[in-house]
């Protein structure tokens, strides 16, 4: 069992940093794939709750070594802040390797992004405002800054140069301030000084560890229907977050991976502008919303919430190829009489059942939903699955059905042992790695 996948199936917020650190226990590596600071992952062990932005989920156990790889960018003032954190806790993070081809967050990036997210007014994406797109793109045009020139004077003098001949007239025409070359100069070296001893070439870390037969996880960021390629674009991040984003983003091919793991949640959120066929704006959604307690762990926005969409899952499925699926967050449907799923869309008077490629088909799509008895019940303590409630059990298979895809997990609860365990999986099949 080489290696295996950890991908959200819908707007993001599924649950990764819950699902990742739960399978992470019997790997030795861990590797965050793409996307940035905009991700924000929640891990609780008993009474500790812990927000990642950059480190995988893994960071926690002390036999784990931590990757941030090639395909992340890196704000680096954040990774620091992120570093300090883990250390205060106890944890030992010179197990973090960060990818020296990994792009970095640079002040005028961030300015950028809500630069322009300032002059779209209604139309803006509601990005999370950390310069993702603008880092992304620098990335693609070549005029990007990667970690390993935080650590090389003449180069990254010579690399900011250049990058702000165009970033400052941009950011002139938006009326907003520009950006002086050697304060940033003097910035970016103190980043390097402090983060040179974390930096590697993580994809021989990622293949040694493969080599000698060790399991690898890959922890994605966001989610599909966020993805540059297959979300509903322009509302979407600037990477790659379905599963083939881990083989360009942490240094693995297609071949070494052989399980995907998709993790979704009983209900759907978004945070963020674009089309939500299923949303509620009705009480029922806002209590979901508060027992989710579902506001964005980034920027603190209220999250919308909306019924599980299958439609949209089916897609994910597929560009995924996912072999197993985490179900998470069902404890929040508790209590609500009648759950509704949505089964297809209908668009322009006809039915849908497949994800439109167009955003604009998409933004007219009304949802068809099925109705499913709901239960009274909490089911914090159930851990397995024969004792939920009967409705529970229904719903659970229905999802199942509709994606075609075993859900091996169930979570009923955001601490790691609120899981039910369901079938037999492969990834806890090696023996536990000693501390
Ligand atoms: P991620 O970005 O995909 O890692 O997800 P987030 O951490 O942003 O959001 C998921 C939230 O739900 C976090 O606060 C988790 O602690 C919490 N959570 C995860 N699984 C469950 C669950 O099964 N039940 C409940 N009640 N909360 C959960
Ligand atoms: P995790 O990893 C939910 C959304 C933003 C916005 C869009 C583009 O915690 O699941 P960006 O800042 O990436 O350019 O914003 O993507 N977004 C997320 N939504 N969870 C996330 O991360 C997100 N990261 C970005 O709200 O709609
Ligand atoms: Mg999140």
């Amino acid at each position: 069992m080489p290696a295996s996948v950890i991908v959200g199936l819908q707007w993001g917020d599924e649950g990764k940093g819950k699902t990742t650190d739960f399978l992470a226990e019997q790997t030795t590596l861990v590797v965050r794939y793409q996307g940035g600071d905009n991700a924000g992952h929640t891990v609780v062990v008993g009474d500790e709750t812990v927000k990642l932005q950059l480190c995988p989920s893994g960071v926690l156990y002390p036999h784990i070594t931590s990757v941030i790889g090639n395909g992340v960018v890196v704000n680096p003032a954040t990774l620091i802040r992120e570093l300090d954190m883990l250390a205060a806790k106890g944890v030992d993070t010179t197990r973090v390797r960060v990818s020296r081809s990994a792009h970095v967050i640079m002040p005028y990036h961030v300015a950028l992004d809500r630069g322009n997210e300032t002059r779209l007014a209604d139309e803006k994406v509601g990005t999370t405002g950390r310069g993702i797109g603008p880092t992304y793109g620098d990335r693609a045009w070549r005029l990007g800054l990667r970690m390993e020139d935080l650590t090389d004077e003449p180069i990254l003098r010579a690399r900011i140069g250049r990058a702000l001949v165009d970033k400052n007239l941009i950011l002139a025409a938006m009326g907003e301030p520009v950006f002086e070359i050697e304060p940033l100069v003097e910035q970016a070296l103190a980043w390097g000084r402090r983060l040179a001893p974390h930096l590697d070439d993580t994809t021989w870390l990622v293949q040694d560890a493969l080599r000698r037969g060790e399991h690898v996880l890959l922890e994605g960021a966001q989610g599909t229907l966020l993805d540059l390629d297959h979300g509903s674009y322009p509302f979407v991040t600037s990477s790659n977050p379905v599963a083939g984003g881990a083989c360009t983003g942490g240094g693995i091919g297609p071949l070494q991976v052989d399980e995907v793991i998709g993790v979704m949640k009983a209900y759907s959120t978004r945070v963020g502008a674009g089309p939500f066929p299923t949303e509620l704006l009705d009480e029922t959604g806002r209590g979901i919303a508060e027992r989710g307690h579902e506001f964005g762990t980034v920027t603190g926005r209220p999250r919308r919430v909306g019924w599980f969409d299958t439609v949209p899952l089916r897609y994910a499925v597929a560009v995924n190829s996912n072999s197993a699926i985490m179900l998470n967050k069902l404890d929040i449907l508790s209590g609500i009489e009648t759950i509704r799923m949505c089964v297809a869309y209908e668009i322009d008077g006809r039915r849908v059942d497949t994800w439109p490629s167009s955003g604009a088909a998409l933004s007219r799509a009304i949802p068809v939903y099925e109705d499913f008895e709901g239960w009274q019940a909490p089911i914090h303590d159930v851990r397995a699955l024969a004792d939920l409630p009967e409705a529970a059990r229904r719903y659970v298979t229905a999802l199942e059905d509709h994606a075609k895809v075993p859900i091996v997990l169930v979570s009923v609860g955001p601490e790691r042992t609120q899981t039910i365990e369901r079938a037999f999986r492969p990834t806890r099949r090696r023996p536990a790695v000693p501390a």
